[in-house]
């Protein structure tokens, strides 16, 4: 069978996990990385030899960054496919840029055992369009009283393990799950969630609850849950993923237990890096998500933690409900907002308005996430995978949800101007995603 050959000519490559940023030409074959080099164009001629032909893309300065890696998705399969499935889940996936997610396992049933976990491999293998991790359940059927076989579902290929929609409220149990994660070499990832202190909440009390009369979440219900696993993280030498934190109050203990030497990662969601409890007042139940939006002072602290260190990956937490469920009352909607086509370009905002650098968000999306999950993915070394997205980082990108490839519309950031377009997304050397924009600038040279 030809081969197709891609050369990506006058790339600005950023591959943080590679110490790389510079003007860069990238060729690849046989689905892998072969060559970064300042400049292969002497070699065109002869790569199009008997390599059986080339194509060549002239970035003309646009960026190439490592395929995005999304720790934290929801797609929805099993039993769910009326808000998402693995083909518009993963398209939507490839439309914003990322190459590798990790699904939650709150399906239905949620992914609780081999036999689902098998089931889905199977599924994912068929009708997924990047690659598709599986993190498994951490207690049976979710409900927190015993302890999924863990050991079995790792061996049959679990990333790692959460009961995440739920926090593990059993401390006993969630001392286990540590223990046993620590065994099998992966991180137990946590949803930091006191329900004694949420009590039905809705939004994150304070001035917008108020004003809505919505019962408040308050920060301690994120805070306190948060300290105890740091104590049972610090206790069993476990490795504790904290998902989704939103207080800068989680921000602050997070940063002390590292100092202490705890084995402890954290994962921030865009939406709670930019917006805050005001959203609900214009996006109502499309901007209800659990944790909730917090204030000022959160984000900003949420802010420094990326740019400090203290939170290694933003997960975009792609929560997708059927636009029906979100159309109920905002006491009855279900928590949840999709992100995965907007968090590429809200992190490029973002950096052009100064909040952090370009490469440090780039490694916050990529092999910052992946190095969280002990994934061998998120950089572009010769001889890595080739996975990879194209980047205009000053194309203006307006949200508009009727073009999501995802089934879901629950968007907070709808209307919104960014900027930063993610224009082809390549897997394993296929292109699974190209924008017309990208037409013009391919070029194709036949084999001699
Ligand atoms: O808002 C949320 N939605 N937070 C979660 O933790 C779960 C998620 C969901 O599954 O819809």
């Amino acid at each position: 069978m030809q081969t197709v050959n891609l050369l990506f000519a006058n790339a600005w490559l950023v591959d943080p996990g590679a110490g790389v940023q510079g003007r860069r030409d990238i060729l690849v074959s046989g689905g892998r990385v072969r060559a970064v080099a300042p400049s292969l164009a002497p070699f065109r001629q002869w790569l199009s030899g008997d390599r059986g032909g080339l194509r060549v893309y002239d970035l003309a300065g646009r960026c190439v960054f490592p395929g995005l890696v999304d720790i934290h998705t929801h797609l929805r399969v099993p039993g769910q496919e009326h808000k998402e499935d693995l083909v518009s889940g993963t398209q939507a996936a490839a439309w914003g840029g990322f190459t590798t997610v990790l699904t939650m396992p709150n399906t239905r049933p949620c992914v609780d055992r081999v036999s689902v976990l098998r089931a889905l491999r199977k599924r994912i293998d068929q009708e997924a369009v990047v690659r598709v991790g599986i993190i498994g359940c951490v207690s049976r059927g979710q409900a927190g009283k015993r302890l999924a076989p863990l050991a079995e579902m790792r061996e049959a290929g679990a990333v790692a393990f959460s009961d995440d929609g739920r926090p593990v409220k059993d401390a006993g149990l969630m001392k286990a799950a540590l223990e046993t994660g620590r065994d099998l070499g992966c991180p137990i990832v946590a949803h930091c969630e006191d329900p004694d202190l949420v009590r039905g909440g809705v939004v994150r009390q304070g001035e917008v609850s108020r004003r809505l009369k919505l019962a408040g979440i308050p920060g301690s219900a994120e805070e306190v849950m948060v300290a105890r696993d740091l104590c049972l993280a610090r206790e069993t030498g476990a490795h504790l993923h904290l998902a989704h934190l939103s207080t800068a109050g989680s921000v602050e203990m997070v940063r002390i237990a590292r100092e202490q030497g705890v084995r402890v990662t954290a994962e921030v969601t865009p939406h709670h890096l930019t917006l805050t409890d005001e959203a609900v007042l214009g996006f109502g139940s499309n901007a209800k998500v659990n944790p909730p939006l917090g204030g000022p002072k959160d984000r900003d602290a949420l802010r420094q933690g990326i740019r400090d260190g203290t939170l290694d990956a933003v997960a975009s937490d792609h929560a997708p409900h059927h636009p029906d469920e979100k159309a109920l009352p905002i006491t009855e909607a279900p928590f949840g907002v999709i992100g995965l086509e907007t968090t590429l370009p809200v992190m490029m905002t973002l950096v052009a308005q100064g909040v952090l650098s370009l490469t440090r968000a780039v490694e916050l999306l990529s092999v910052g996430p992946a190095r969280v999950m002990g994934l061998s993915c998120g950089t572009l070394r010769e001889g890595d995978a080739a996975d990879l997205v194209v980047v205009e980082p000053e194309s203006p990108v307006v949200v508009d949800v009727r073009r999501f490839r995802s089934k879901a519309r629950n968007c907070p950031f709808r209307g919104m101007k960014l900027r930063g377009r993610p224009v082809l997304t390549l897997k394993a050397g296929i292109v699974v995603r190209k924008h017309r924009s990208m037409d013009e600038c391919a070029e194709e040279l036949q084999a001699r």
